[in-house]
């Protein structure tokens, strides 16, 4: 990486996560950046050092650059110091599934006339935003902003380390300053840029989240099928993922995706083309096939326990929508709790980082302080987010504190042979014969258990 002596300045508009984690790394390579949020309580805490989110290395990245971090709650703030300004606000989904775009409109009508200053769009925006945005000014008289699509691609949990080793830079406009000005900021990463139009950009990104899910659902219907046929999906995985055509990446079975953007993003594709015209059928089946595999927890238990789910009680390890996160958006374990709550189980529940976030969603759950403590007296146990502690749990003291003996590895990332030592019963997701799965394996090349990328 080149010294981080004299990086252009920056603003970015949003202090979620992608804003901070990217506020965060530009600075680390060495621009002051202005970062603008309209939540002021949130400006608040940042500036008081203190970090919002639960996201690995953020806090300690903040707090490094410090110096060269500015917040505020006046986009005028930025504007005077930066020429970019880089865009990550909210695009939640519609009640239509459209993506919601008044916080990027909100931006873009804040925006003065000028020739100095580009809009930089990192939010996930639908294919023709851009044209729009663009359209907009010009018909004000601000044609002479700029504007650029440079999607984001951050996976929550990593995204700290995403940011300074991305696969690849995405930069779409058309052929100004801005583009060839954001292509400097990132030369320091040696990312492989993709310099295409606006609009391309913008599809790379819908496509880059619907591939992904696509592929997620697709070994999720695998490793059902492997259930009616007694093969083990996380060994078809692995012989399926050595293909470097596949890949091993994104073929691990669970109880589906969750998180703000897969279900959002891939609604909003298919919305893009019903509203061109055009019926994208696949992503009805992605989306279709994610909903059920989240409800096929319930039918393991049923099929386990007798007489019901009424008076059971079932822990839930994890509840955020994937380990080292506390976002609680799109995650599995709100369907899956809330249909154990009107089957009549009692629930408890712990993870280590989401219950405050989790508890806004699902007051009535009975919140635990360990893993050990949410198993007591419970009749199953449900691995919903693959915790690395849950991964090391001591499944004998587990054993000790249940009063049954059923546990279903939602994400399969345990360890069958130590679940079924310690005299427990297991059952996995498309894990055809649990009871053989621990057995040592001939070759390398296995996809790293639970690990989700
Ligand atoms: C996803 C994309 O991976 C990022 O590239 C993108 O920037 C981001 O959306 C976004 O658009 O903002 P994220 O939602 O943070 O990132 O998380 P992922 O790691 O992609 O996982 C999403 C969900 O898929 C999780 O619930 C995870 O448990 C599940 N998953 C992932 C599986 O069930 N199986 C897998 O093999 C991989």
């Amino acid at each position: 990486m080149s010294s981080p002596a004299q990086r252009p300045p920056i603003a970015v508009i949003g202090a979620g996560y992608v804003g901070l984690v990217t506020a965060a790394g530009f600075a680390e390579l060495g621009s002051e950046v202005w970062c603008v949020d309209i939540d002021a309580e949130r400006i608040a805490r940042l500036r008081a050092g203190e970090v919002p989110i639960h996201e690995p290395g953020l806090e300690p990245l903040l707090a490094k650059n410090a110096q060269r971090l500015h917040f505020s709650t006046q986009l005028a703030d930025a504007l005077e110091f930066a020429r970019l300004l880089f865009v990550a606000v909210g695009t939640p989904p519609t009640h239509s599934g459209d993506a919601d775009l008044t916080a990027v409109n909100e931006v873009v009508d804040a925006m003065p006339t000028s020739e100095r200053h580009a809009l930089v769009m990192k939010s996930t925006v639908p294919c023709g935003t851009g044209a729009t945005i663009q359209r907009s000014f010009s018909e004000r008289g601000k044609t002479a902003i700029a504007y650029v699509s440079c999607p984001e691609f951050l996976k929550e949990g990593v995204a700290v380390k995403d940011f300074f080793n991305p696969d690849r830079v995405v930069v779409g406009d058309s052929g100004t300053w801005a583009g060839a000005a954001v292509v400097e900021l990132y030369a320091p990463l040696r990312a492989p840029i993709v310099r295409t139009d606006v609009a391309s950009a913008e599809m790379i990104k819908l496509a880059a989240n619907a591939f992904l899910a696509t592929k997620i659902s697709f070994i999720n219907e695998i490793a059902n099928v492997c259930e009616e046929t007694g093969a083990d999906v996380t060994e078809v995985a692995r012989g399926v993922g050595l293909d470097e055509r596949i890949g091993p990446k994104f073929l691990h079975a669970g109880i589906g995706f969750g998180g703000s953007c897969f279900g959002k993003d891939v609604s909003a594709l298919k919305l893009l083309a019903a509203n061109s015209g055009y019926h994208f059928q696949l992503l009805n089946a992605v989306i279709e096939v994610n909903e059920l595999q989240k409800r096929r927890v319930i039918t393991k238990l049923l099929k386990n326990l007798d007489d019901g789910l009424a008076g059971k009680r079932v822990a839930l390890l994890g509840l955020a929508f994937k380990p080292n996160t506390d976002d609680m958006r799109g995650a599995s374990s709100i369907v899956l709790a809330g249909r154990l709550l009107a089957e009549g189980a009692d629930v408890r529940a712990y993870d280590p980082v989401a219950e405050a976030a989790a508890r806004e969603l699902m007051p009535n759950l009975s919140y635990c302080d360990s893993a050990l403590d949410a198993a007591n007296d419970a009749d199953a146990v449900i691995l919903v987010t693959e915790w690395p502690e849950f991964i090391e749990l001591d499944w004998e003291r587990m054993a000790g504190a249940m009063r049954g003996r059923l546990v279903i590895d939602g994400r399969n990332a345990l360890d069958p042979g130590v679940v079924l030592a310690a005299g427990l019963s297991y059952e996995g997701i498309g894990r055809g014969r649990p009871a053989e799965a621990s057995e040592p394996r001939r070759d390398a090349g296995a996809p790293a258990s639970g690990a989700a990328s």
